[in-house]
């Protein structure tokens, strides 16, 4: 469906199993179970006989039984870039590591390199591309980070085209400034000043914009230091703009302690995390954004302290962190596979990875995550049983219906 003709999703939805440990408020143990939408938004949840009788005169959709969730929310993505890294996937398969690559001038530097090069209109289209498989799996909101310009030339036109995406495709996007991602060639030996440029040149400038939504900082050794990055977050302070991490994906600097002072929305791989940065994550009332697809595809073998993170209370949020490197994933539905998989969490955990908790490391959780009555529509009708088939399947669910932003975004027929 064109974004632009998806027909109102305004009406009465009813023959429907909720998820409801997703309802908002909870909703009484009735099944069938119907969802009333009016103005675009939710306007009930609970059985159909009930339902208030403005919904008499608006439109019935049957759900045929189906399964629903809200719609979900991939809280970290790379979306926006120019070429891939294929070559670079033979050389690791050849015996080369990520960490290598990167210090040859590889890795993120050389999709840099060919995102520089490429013009707007390019970058929407290769984008643009990619973001169909994300629709058709029923996301509502999605984050995508700048951080293959690292000049503010091209720092801006991946925002620009991050939003634009929003605006052309109906769903919801939240972008994160990344322009602390790596150092740019020209600033070789010179980090310091490369992060100065961050802080005080290319962020007040792209934020006075209005394209800047959070700000994010790749705090790792083949990235910046722990200091480096509390002089970009600084400067996001003082711009009132909330902030995230990339901490401790190749190793443990310290970083989580940094963005815990600093109330970050969350921290994300954490693949290396002591036990006191845990304590600080909990009370800072921070995520902890776990990216199995990167572990995956790096064959890292430590994984995150779940089971520490989960007994403090530390809510856990699932995304792809797609990107051309690390990962070169085109489903959140894959992620919350290895989720389950290669980080042994439960299927409810994954589920609200992927919704309340992925809507919370975003800051939308007043619009997003949950079937919150009083919020946007935007909500998937499954042809399968429960949570559990959706961790399960490798490959292959797809919602029947979308109702994304209020309106009928997508039904089987057309989610290919
Ligand atoms: O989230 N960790 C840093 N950034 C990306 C990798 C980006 C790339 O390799 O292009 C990540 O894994
Ligand atoms: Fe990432």
């Amino acid at each position: 469906v064109n974004a632009a003709m998806a027909p109102p999703a305004d009406g009465l939805w009813h023959n429907l199993r909720v998820e409801r440990a997703l309802c908002d408020p909870p909703c009484a143990a009735t099944e069938p179970t119907a969802i009333g939408v009016r103005d675009g938004r939710i306007a009930y949840v609970g059985a159909i006989d009930a339902a208030p009788p403005e919904f008499a005169a608006l439109p019935r959709h049957d759900g045929g039984g189906a399964y629903v969730t809200p719609g979900l929310v991939d809280c970290h993505t790379h979306l926006v870039y120019a070429g891939d890294r294929a070559h670079e996937f033979a050389e690791r398969l050849a015996g080369a590591s990520y960490a290598d690559i990167a210090r040859a001038g590889g890795g993120i530097l050389s999709t840099v390199r060919a995102t520089r090069a490429a013009d707007e209109e390019t970058l929407y289209q290769a984008a643009a591309r990619r973001l169909r498989h994300w629709l058709a799996e029923g996301v509502c909101a999605i984050e995508i980070k700048s951080g293959y310009g690292l000049d503010l030339a091209t720092e801006r036109r991946l925002l620009r085209v991050a939003r634009r995406l929003g605006d052309t495709h109906h769903v919801t996007v939240r972008t994160t400034f990344l322009g602390a991602h790596a150092l740019p060639a020209e600033f070789a030996g010179r980090a310091d000043a490369y992060v100065d440029r961050v802080a005080r040149e290319m962020l007040p400038v792209l934020a006075a914009e209005g394209l800047v939504d959070a700000v994010d900082v790749f705090c790792d050794d083949i990235a910046f230091s722990v200091a480096q990055s509390e002089r970009v977050f600084d400067a996001a302070a003082a711009l009132g703009l909330r902030v995230k991490m990339h901490a401790g994906q190749l190793s443990d600097l310290g970083g989580v302690g940094l963005a815990a002072r600093h109330r970050a929305l969350s921290a994300d791989h954490l693949e290396h995390l002591s036990a006191r940065d845990i304590d600080a994550m909990r009370d800072a009332g921070m995520v902890a954004v776990l990216l199995p697809a990167a572990f995956y595809a790096l064959r890292d073998t430590h994984a995150p302290p779940i089971d520490a993170l989960r007994a403090a209370g530390v809510p856990l949020a699932v995304a792809s962190d797609h990107n051309p490197g690390t990962a070169p994933v085109l489903s959140l539905l894959l992620a919350m596979n290895m989720a389950a998989t290669l980080f042994r969490l439960g299927v409810d955990e994954v589920l609200a990875g992927v919704t309340r908790h992925a809507a919370r490391a975003l800051g939308l959780e007043s619009t997003h995550g949950t079937l919150g009555v009083g919020k946007p529509a935007n909500f998937v009708l499954w042809d399968l049983q429960s949570a559990a088939e959706l961790a399960y399947w490798i490959g292959a669910p797809r919602p029947r219906i979308v109702v994304r932003q209020g309106t009928i975004a997508h039904r089987a027929a057309d989610a290919t």
